[in-house]
């Protein structure tokens, strides 16, 4: 399979997630008019769609013939809304202090830092509303080997709790918290970076392919499993993010280059150099790639994807 034929096939899919996050999208109506308007101009700006992508092939290999969209598509959006949310609080004045994303301008810049700060409360409520009421609705589901016997609640505690202090939100604290780094040793400084790569980025690429298995119906060692899988591609996810803040451009990445360097963040080529950078990738890579051969998933579309990935170039 040659890598521009995957590559067509990812942006079908992309194309397929976006239709399906539509359908859950707030109306732009009433009093809080502004606030959905400024929600759905981040979540329509476009995007990769890589989690729920992700979460939609987990799903799929353990589904088997019980697929069904109905179970998926509310956890699709919702992981999507999420990782939006986080975009547009980490792109704020106070964050990264960015002012393009997705091709277009930043949510701050076209409807101010208050609405952009709302806008990214209400995706983060939203998602919740939206898998919680997919889990309402939803079909039954066979027992779960986990802390609950009920997949929709596993898969909702996963959400929060990856995308939370002991997920995403505590990685974005340690990457603020490590800008402009002084009176920490080098060991020091790349222990604080694996914990940031594995919390800012690994815990939503985790938790994405986590759920997939547990409404696919995994039990709870195989989604152990792809919790390890989601960790090292996450933060090769990341570390290739930090390369091409120095090697990409904007038109390609729709989002400005040099903002680490702008904001004296320690990123992975920062600590460790471009090449060690560029070799960690395809090692995090393969090692996912490994991790899922030996769950006899070699050669599924995730497979193909974690390879794509290793020379992303948005
Ligand atoms: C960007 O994520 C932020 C990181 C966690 C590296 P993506 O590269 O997935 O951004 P979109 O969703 O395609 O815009
Ligand atoms: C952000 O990392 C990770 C998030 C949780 C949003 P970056 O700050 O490097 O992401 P970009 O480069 O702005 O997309
Ligand atoms: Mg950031
Ligand atoms: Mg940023
Ligand atoms: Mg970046």
């Amino acid at each position: 399979m040659s890598g521009d034929s995957f590559a067509k096939r990812l942006e079908e899919k992309s194309a397929v997630v976006s239709d399906v996050i539509k359908t859950f999208l707030p109306k732009e109506e009433g009093y809080a008019k502004r606030v959905f308007e400024a929600m759905n101009y981040s979540l329509l700006a476009g995007g990769k769609r890589i989690r729920p992508i992700m979460m939609l092939e987990s799903y799929r290999l353990f589904a088997g013939d019980k697929f069904d969209e109905s179970i998926i598509n509310p956890f699709l959006a919702a992981i999507e809304m999420i990782h939006t949310y986080s975009l547009v609080h980490d792109d704020l004045p106070a964050m990264d202090n960015d002012e393009y994303r997705r091709g277009r301008k930043t949510t701050h810049a076209v409807y101010g830092a208050g609405m952009a700060t709302l806008a990214g409360d209400g995706l983060l409520n939203y998602a919740f509303e939206t898998a919680i009421g997919g889990a309402i609705n939803g079909k039954g589901c066979s027992d779960y080997d986990g802390e609950t016997s009920n997949r929709y609640l596993a898969a909702l505690s996963i959400l929060a709790n990856k995308a939370g202090i002991y997920g995403m939100v505590g990685g974005q604290c340690a990457d603020i918290m490590a800008e402009n780094a002084t009176g920490l040793s080098d060991k020091e400084m790349r222990d604080v970076l694996s914990y940031i790569d594995e919390n800012k980025t690994g815990a939503l690429i985790e938790s994405s392919l986590m759920i997939g298995a547990v409404l696919g119906g995994a039990d709870k060692e195989k989604v152990e499993k792809m919790e390890r899988i989601g960790s090292s591609v996450g933060i090769a996810f990341q570390i290739q993010d930090d390369i091409l803040d120095i090697e990409g451009t904007l038109e390609e990445l729709g989002k400005p280059i040099g903002s680490d360097e702008k904001n004296k963040k320690s990123t992975y080529v920062s600590l460790y150099g471009m090449e060690n950078a560029k070799a960690k990738v395809k090692e995090l890579s393969d090692q996912a790639s490994g991790f899922l051969k030996d769950m006899g998933f070699e050669g599924s579309f995730l497979d193909e994807l974690f390879q794509y990935m290793i020379y992303r170039k948005k």
